[in-house]
């Protein structure tokens, strides 16, 4: 193996132009691939930045030759030569570099490789789990060297913009006590306290806080979050926030700044203009033109409210929903009559069942007239009032849902969805950012019994809702705030109490007796004495933003070294056994119980 020395790097391979021809280079990377055509070698060199090919002829003599033919792919070398011009019949169009290529006088074989298990290349189709057990050779295929690198220029342009707009970064800590974002936490051992755990924190939610309080009016932060929760492909254990805080504000202010921020997210990274203000829907219209609070916005298929209709129809599921306090509501998924099957049609119904859904009525509207298994139970009029509000035309499939609206606007909310992707309506060359505002303060937890806070305790109701706090929680707005991208939440904020005498009517309202809210957030209502300013903030989904941005379907793609499914670490084995000793130092007996 040949050392470094005197061998200096002058250029990358993928900036290489036309500019140099004539020029002597030296450049270093990897063996991308080695083409033997007798007396002449050619190879193409990688890095961060591309390809650029290398000839290596006899003409430069026999040792040069002999090695240039040792090569293997993913060898790491470098190589000295003079950059020459390609003649026309030779030009590569798809690479950048394709007019060049460097004639080698030197050749250093820094280190060989073994065969790597997946080819180094572009749109590869590997299992992932492969893929993240070799990540270092993964994120050597330019796709993820593009990401880790677009995902480098996010950084920057936020931090400029923020920094720019007069936001202070300030890190808090990372080992702190439990925060209140609803998912479990990963704990950590105290060594010199026996029994006792630090929390990572799920967010810097408390601290920020207490940041307004110490006066730094606007802060914010790119920031590691912990959550112990079940994965998907838009979650990690570990992720990162942009996390923002500011004084003195109320919903408009942190909505306005965030355009802005936002705007020049789309403008520096997409060249992308976007047109400001943004959409805003509030929760009660999100819900009911689209049965979600993370609206896809890219198509229609808006829901219909049918309840009127149907109080009095003898179809009794209707007739049932509506009449005791739940609802009927339909989407019009247009020209499905004509393309889905009947088998489709029974997929769909069953994609129902999984939101809790006991059936989907549908009809079918057909040139020779109606299918449904439930025209028959409606009355002339009804029918033609229900085809008349959902726009039905020759073609269209009309689908159902009744019962609680809860559970009406999470099935047609969904299979809005999955009708979108089977239409292909998904189209991740459009960006439709949309803000939803006034979300219920509470959510009723069946598996607690009581109300617990939807976004976080220390959201503030909206001021004209303050008196039902008591009385009709369920009713009790809030000023929080979700920014959706594409039907994903890409963040969400609130702006937060600042009295404490909201703030107690709040966690009572949440069960909290006094002394829990003092054991869990006493620092918090301890600083909240001395001088609060109004405050709100947001944070973002890195993560998740870099993802939509790039086109991506998964979260982990963006990022370098992610864990699967079952949050384990493919490439270190992590989480795993620890020796004795550090137990015993950490006062910790292991007793599996499964
Ligand atoms: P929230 O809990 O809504 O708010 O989180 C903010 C944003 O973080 C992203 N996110 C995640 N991304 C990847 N993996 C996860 N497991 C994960 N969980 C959340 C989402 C989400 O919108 N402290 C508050 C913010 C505030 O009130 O200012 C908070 O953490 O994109
Ligand atoms: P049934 O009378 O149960 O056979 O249902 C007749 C039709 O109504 C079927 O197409 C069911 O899928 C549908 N259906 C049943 N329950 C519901 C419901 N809660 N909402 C919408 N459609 C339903």
């Amino acid at each position: 193996m040949e050392s470094i020395k005197g061998f200096k790097r002058t250029k990358y391979c993928g900036e290489v132009s036309l500019e140099d021809v004539g020029k002597e280079v030296v450049l270093t990377g990897w063996v991308d691939t080695r083409r033997d055509l007798g007396g002449i070698i050619f190879v193409d060199l990688r890095d961060r930045t591309g390809i650029v090919q290398v000839v290596f002829d006899e003409k430069m003599g026999e040792e040069l030759l002999d090695k240039a033919d040792s090569l293997r792919s993913e060898y790491c070398i470098g190589v000295r030569g003079v950059v020459e011009k390609r003649p026309p019949e030779t030009i590569n169009p798809k690479i950048k570099t394709g007019e060049v290529e460097v004639r080698a006088k030197e050749l250093r074989i820094f280190s060989k490789s073994e065969t790597p298990p997946f080819p180094i290349e572009e749109g590869i189709n590997v299992n992932e789990a492969v893929r993240l057990k070799y990540r270092y050779l993964d994120l050597r295929r330019p796709d993820m060297q593009r990401n880790l690198m677009f995902r480098h220029k996010l950084y920057q342009v936020v931090r400029n913009f923020l920094s720019q707009n007069g936001f202070i970064e300030i890190e808090t800590p990372m080992l702190t006590k439990s925060t209140p974002e609803g998912a479990r936490d990963y704990l950590v051992p105290s060594r010199i306290f026996p029994g006792k755990f630090f929390a990572l924190p799920q967010s810097p939610q408390l601290f920020k806080q207490l940041l307004m309080v110490a006066g730094f009016d606007r802060y914010f932060q790119i920031v590691k979050c912990f959550r112990d929760e079940d994965l998907r492909a838009d979650r990690q254990p570990e992720f990162t926030q942009i996390d923002i805080e500011m004084s003195f504000v109320d919903v408009d202010d942190v909505i306005e700044i965030n355009e802005k921020l936002l705007q020049t997210i789309f403008g520096e990274m997409l060249g992308i203009d976007l047109k400001l203000p943004l959409p805003r829907l509030t929760y009660k219209e999100a819900m009911e033109r689209f049965g979600s609070d993370k609206p896809d916005t890219r198509f229609g298929m808006e829901l219909v409210n049918l309840t009127d209709v149907a109080k009095n129809c003898e179809f009794k599921v209707f007739a049932d929903a509506a009449n005791k306090g739940g609802s009927v509501r339909a989407i019009n998924a247009k020209g499905c009559a004509a393309i889905f099957s009947r088998r489709e049609i029974d997929a769909l119904v069953e994609y129902a069942k999984n939101f809790g859904a006991k059936g989907l009525a549908w009809i079918a509207v057909e040139s020779d007239g109606l299918k449904s298994p439930i025209v028959k139970f409606l009355k002339e009029e009804e029918i033609n009032e229900i085809l008349k509000r959902l726009g039905a035309e020759v073609g269209d499939l009309l689908l159902f849902s009744a019962d609680k609206d809860e559970i009406v606007f999470d099935v047609l909310g969904n299979i809005r969805l999955e009708i979108a992707r089977k239409l292909n309506l998904l189209d991740k060359s459009k960006f439709n950012l949309l803000w939803v505002t006034e979300f219920p303060l509470f959510e009723y937890s069946e598996e607690e019994g009581r109300y617990v806070a939807k976004h976080h305790p220390f959201t503030s109701p909206m001021d004209e809702d303050i008196e039902f706090l008591e009385t009709d929680p369920a009713k009790v707005r809030s000023k929080a705030y979700d920014i959706v991208l594409n039907g994903t939440e890409i963040g969400g904020g609130s702006i937060r109490i600042h009295s404490p005498e909201i703030q107690k009517r709040m966690f009572k309202a949440l069960g909290f007796t006094e002394e829990k809210a003092q054991d869990r957030f006493g620092f918090l209502l301890e600083a909240f004495k001395f001088g609060t300013p109004p405050h709100g903030g947001i944070a973002y989904g890195f993560d998740r933003l870099c993802m939509l941005l790039l086109g991506l379907d998964s979260i982990r793609d963006t990022i370098a070294f992610p864990k699967v499914k079952d949050s384990s670490c493919p490439l270190t084995d992590a989480p795993s056994e620890v020796e004795p000793k550090q137990l015993r130092e950490l006062h910790i007996k292991v007793d599996v119980v499964r």
